[in-house]
């Protein structure tokens, strides 16, 4: 008789999960569509009809990435795995990378290369800020990597880094260009063909509108040869993609079952984010961005970023002096069903950040957040300084 169960545990009533309006920095609100694609009877991993839709999830993200490259695919795991698998797959002990960091995930970039043994040198900018070219090639010059890493939509800051012009510094200095677009991919304008990317990768769970689960990666063919040239393995199994592409590219060889419903999903994303077309996509983002913007001004709040780098996808909003942030973020969800996101890193405790992304980036949704703001922030001043 098994002595560990379960009789009287909360756990052994089916699931019931509660209903929420997901504006914080991710997981965003899956689109319908893509979770009735998610509940399909799942197929094997090496099922004719899964090879077909592997084809059709590769094409799919090229057109979302704006990219040719061959080796598009999306990792079995989160945002992070894509990241790591972009500097497992191209880091050599020794190999210096520059990581341009003006925000927590830069940092998070910089702590993956070391851990694949390369010399990580950093150039820094207050959060909040984006770089110039100028700053880039200065760091260039003095560092001379062979990866330039960056964030082009920094989740904890709510800057896009303009990146026009890096690409062409990356060539003039001989390095590859490594771009996590985690918080733009399907929300903000992105042509990594065009600004000469070497390396990048996302996530499904913000401008796609699919659930956490996949890390789209792309490779272009300069990163390809540094790949090709290592003279050592590449250090993890499960993110090499020379290993991958067997099961990717043609051969169709087992490397991993894949999650093939993870998968369906973000086969449907794709195909929506196509079906709407992408300027439309990002045009939407960017009208509803800015309602967002000016409604909060309207009430009296500041945006933590310049107008000319705020990221349409995630706008981070000073939490007014004597206001419970943290408070005021669980009072919008315990009461209302509406999560926020509080501030990361050092803006812990003085950002609010609010996420449109993908399915959520709706007129109704920047409605639903600024009247909330409207009427509960002064009632919520009033309790915590009652409380006080
Ligand atoms: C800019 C950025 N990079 C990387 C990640 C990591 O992605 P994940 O949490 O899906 O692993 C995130 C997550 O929010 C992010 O915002």
């Amino acid at each position: 008789m098994p002595s560990v169960n379960l009789n009287h545990h909360k756990a052994f009533q089916p699931i019931c999960t509660p209903e929420r309006l997901l504006l914080g920095p991710g997981p965003s609100n899956a689109h319908p569509d893509v979770l009735k694609a998610l509940s399909l009877p799942p197929v094997g991993h090496l099922d004719p009809f899964y090879v077909e839709l592997m084809g059709e999830v590769q094409e799919l993200l090229r057109y979302a990435w704006q990219t040719s490259n061959r080796l598009t695919l999306p990792m079995s795991g989160t945002g992070s795995s894509a990241m790591e698998a972009t500097l497992a797959n191209t880091v050599e002990k020794g190999d210096t990378v520059l990581v341009a960091i003006k925000g927590y995930f830069g940092n998070r970039l910089a702590d993956m290369a070391g851990r694949y043994g390369a010399n990580v040198q950093v150039v820094e900018k207050k959060w909040g800020q984006a770089f110039s070219l100028d700053e880039l090639e200065e760091a260039l010059i003095k560092t001379r990597p062979a990866i330039l890493a960056m964030v082009h939509a920094e989740t904890s800051t709510g800057v896009c880094q303009p990146m026009e012009g890096i690409g062409d510094l990356c060539r003039k200095y001989e390095c590859l260009l490594l771009l996590d677009t985690v918080t733009s991919l399907g929300g903000v304008p992105l042509f990594l063909d065009e600004w000469k990317v070497d390396l990048a990768y996302s996530c499904s769970q913000k401008g796609l509108s699919c659930p956490p689960g996949l890390g789209p990666f792309t490779m272009s063919s300069r990163a390809e040869e540094k790949l090709a040239n290592r003279s050592t393995k590449v250090p993890n199994w499960y993110l090499d993609v020379s290993l991958l592409n067997k099961y990717w590219g043609s051969d169709r060889v087992y490397h991993h079952t894949a999650p093939v419903n993870m998968n369906f999903g973000i086969r449907e994303a794709l195909r929506l984010l196509a079906e709407e077309g992408l300027e439309e996509a990002w045009n939407r983002h960017r009208t509803n961005a800015e309602n967002l913007w000016s409604g909060l001004q309207r009430l009296g709040l500041e945006m933590h970023v310049d107008e000319n780098l705020r990221l349409p996808t995630l706008t981070t909003v000073k939490i007014p002096e004597g206001i419970d942030g943290k408070g005021f973020a669980l009072h919008l969800l315990n009461k209302h069903g509406v999560e926020i996101g509080g501030g990361l890193g050092e803006l812990a405790g003085k950002v609010w950040r609010i996420g449109l992304m993908g399915y959520n980036s709706t007129p109704e949704n920047v409605s639903r957040v600024l009247n909330l703001f409207e009427s509960e922030l002064s009632v919520f001043d009033k309790i915590d300084s009652a409380a006080a």
